[in-house]
Order: C-alpha cells, then structure tokens, then sequence
C-alpha cells in the first residue's frame, strides 16, 4: 500500500508491511556486514534452535517525525545493550551496540514514507529480532544466529491512547519465574502471558497484572509495561528479578527527580496500591498508560488509582515532557535522542 492510503491517525498497533528490512548473519564465530532485504520471510533449517529450544530475542523502540520534519529514535543504545544481556542470558551471540545502532538507522532511513507525521500521534516502531538458525537436536546453543531489523508504523497500543483503563491482578498464571528469563526480552515470557493476557480482555479490563511468582505478594509488572506509582511527592516501582528492565521506566526515573520527585526501587506489597495517589504502565508500545483501577478478582479488592477517571497531575506531567522530547519539542537533555537526518 502506498503511503498516500495510510490513515495515519486510526493506525492500530499492528504489522504493516513496509520496504526494506536490515539483517546481518553470525557465522563461523563472527558477525557479518549488514544487508538489505524486500523480503518478509526467512528461510530456515527447521532444526534452528529459536524453533526448538526457544534461543530467540527482540528489542522494540521507536522513530518519532518531528514538528521541525527531524526523525529521532529514542535511546538506541539501551535497546542494543538490553539485547546483548538478554542473548548473555540465552547463550546466544552478543552483537555490537554500534551494529544494532547503525541497522537500526538504516531500516528507519530506508523506510523513511513509513514515519507517520508530528500531528498524526502514531509513530515508527521498530522490531530488531535475534534468533538462533543454527540446527541442533540435544539441547545446545546455535551456532549460528540472525539478527534482522523491521519497522511497522503503530498507532496507540492501548485504546484511546492517554486514557485511564483498568488492569485486573490474575494469579493463575506466572509470567516468569524469579531467577528465571523474565529480565530477558525473550519470546517464552510472551508465550507464558498470553493466556493471562486473553483472560483479562475477556473480563473487560485493558491488561493483565503480575504479582511475584514466589509469594504473590509483590507487585511486578503490568503486561508488557512496568508500574509505577505516585504518592507524597515520589515516583515508586518495583525491584524484582522477574521484570524486564524497562528503558521507558528507567527514563522516567530520570525526569521524574529532574522534576524534583524522590525516587524508590524497591518490592512493592499488592496492599500498598491503596496508598498511591496515581499510578501508570509504562513502556515503548503503552508510553505511559494511566492506570484507573487494580482488581484482584481472588481476593475481592478494587484498588482506585485515579481521581474522576482521568490521568493525574503527575503522570500527564511525566507523559508530556517524555513525548515532548522524544518529538523534539523539548531539550534532550539526556542525551538520549538519535536524530537521522
Ligand atoms: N515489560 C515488558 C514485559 C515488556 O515487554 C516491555 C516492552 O518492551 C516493557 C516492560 C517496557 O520496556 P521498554 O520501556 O524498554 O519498552
Ligand atoms: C514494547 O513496548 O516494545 C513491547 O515490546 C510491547 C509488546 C508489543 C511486546
């Protein structure tokens, strides 16, 4: 489809197919140069160990279009480095940071009609993929890896974008185990959510929340999105080892004490949710979703997390200022925006 037929402002967050993709193969103990591809498929040996034994990983992070025409991506870096300790972490091969970075550049460039426009509220997101092709049959690490790069153009991940939804607590399923792959962005921890995920759509609430595997006790994320909460003046979100180590979280900790907010990481009872003045899910795909109201179905309370329904003070503030920088509409003090020209 050609860019003129896009419908800019009611993209839903989806695949749409785009030009090019940038892949880059490990073989014989060394990565190889980039390449372009037009295809959407790879071919692969069906004993490849992502097919098998799950070795496999991805990244997600996105382009924004700004006022001023500029594309910016937001911390690239972070994206390679969290993907090199998730393949630590699988025993797959780790890529260069500056590789990622320049692939990452590259598809955005080449995809350039795809970055929907300033006023639109979609954006670019990109898909960096990493996947053992090489075939084993014990279990056994791949040697030889893909790495590819894709991007779609993505409208809000949750209905009605900056809105305040409710989110239900289920306790029949784990996501990830506590010294398990959960601070990994491995395809497993999404297998092990989707039940979870099916049955809180189905119960009419917009997520599934996750308590600690262990004790039940703690609070650990939001779906594909960490939580934070707001009270006397502080930002608070979870310590667990069974969270992925959101770079959206990590960037709203920084904005946060620049707004003169004190921080805490630490392990959050369930119980200390009736305490929070506002609370949201954050990530690349949710930015930040305000959080409405916490059930726990299992034990019969309904945590209210939002004044009238609507987002707080707070978090609408956080909001703005990272989709202000992301865009280009506020200095990057940080550091953190890669702009292609
Ligand atoms: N937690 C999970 C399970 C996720 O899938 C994501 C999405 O990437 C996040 C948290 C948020 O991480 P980030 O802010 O780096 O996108
Ligand atoms: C992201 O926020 O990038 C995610 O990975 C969320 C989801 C689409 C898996």
């Amino acid at each position: 489809m050609a860019e003129e037929q896009l419908d800019w402002s009611n993209l839903k967050f989806g695949y749409h197919k785009t030009d090019y993709n940038v892949r880059c193969y490990y073989r014989d103990g060394k990565w190889g140069e980039l390449e372009v591809s037009s295809s959407e498929y790879i071919p692969m040996h069906m004993a490849a160990t992502c097919l098998h034994y799950g070795q496999e990983c991805f990244e997600g992070l996105k382009a924004y279009r700004g006022k001023d025409g500029k594309i910016r991506v937001f911390r690239v870096e972070e994206n390679a480095k969290r993907m090199q300790s998730t393949c630590r972490g699988t025993l797959m091969a780790e890529l260069p940071v500056e590789k990622f970075k320049e692939a990452v550049l590259k598809v955005v460039k080449l995809n350039e009609r795809f970055i929907p426009p300033y006023e639109s509220g979609a954006t670019l997101y990109i898909r960096p993929l990493l996947i053992g092709t090489g075939a084993q049959v014990g279990v056994h690490p791949a040697n030889e890896y893909l790495f590819i790069v894709f991007v779609t153009p993505v409208g809000p991940y949750f209905k009605g974008g900056f809105a305040s939804t409710p989110y239900v607590v289920i306790r029949k399923y784990d996501r990830a185990a506590p010294l398990g792959t959960g601070c990994f962005k491995v395809g497993g921890n999404y297998a092990a959510s989707l039940r979870a995920n099916k049955e809180a759509h189905d119960l009419g609430y917009s997520c599934e929340f996750y308590l600690d595997s262990k004790e039940k006790k703690y609070i650990d994320e939001a779906g594909a999105a960490n939580f934070f909460g707001i009270k006397n003046n502080t930002y608070v979100t979870p310590k667990s080892t069974s969270i992925l180590p959101s770079i959206t979280n990590m960037s709203l900790i920084q904005l946060a004490e620049d707004m003169g907010l004190k921080v805490e990481r630490r392990p959050i009872p369930i119980e200390e949710l009736e305490t929070f003045e506002e609370a949201g899910a954050c990530g690349t795909a949710a930015v930040i979703a305000p959080i409405e109201k916490i059930d726990d179905i299992e034990t019969g309370k309904s945590y209210v997390l939002c004044k009238d329904g609507k987002p707080g003070p707070i978090c609408t503030k956080l909001y703005h200022h990272l989709r202000g920088i992301q865009y280009g509409d506020e200095p990057d003090l940080h550091n953190w925006v890669t702009i292609i020209e």
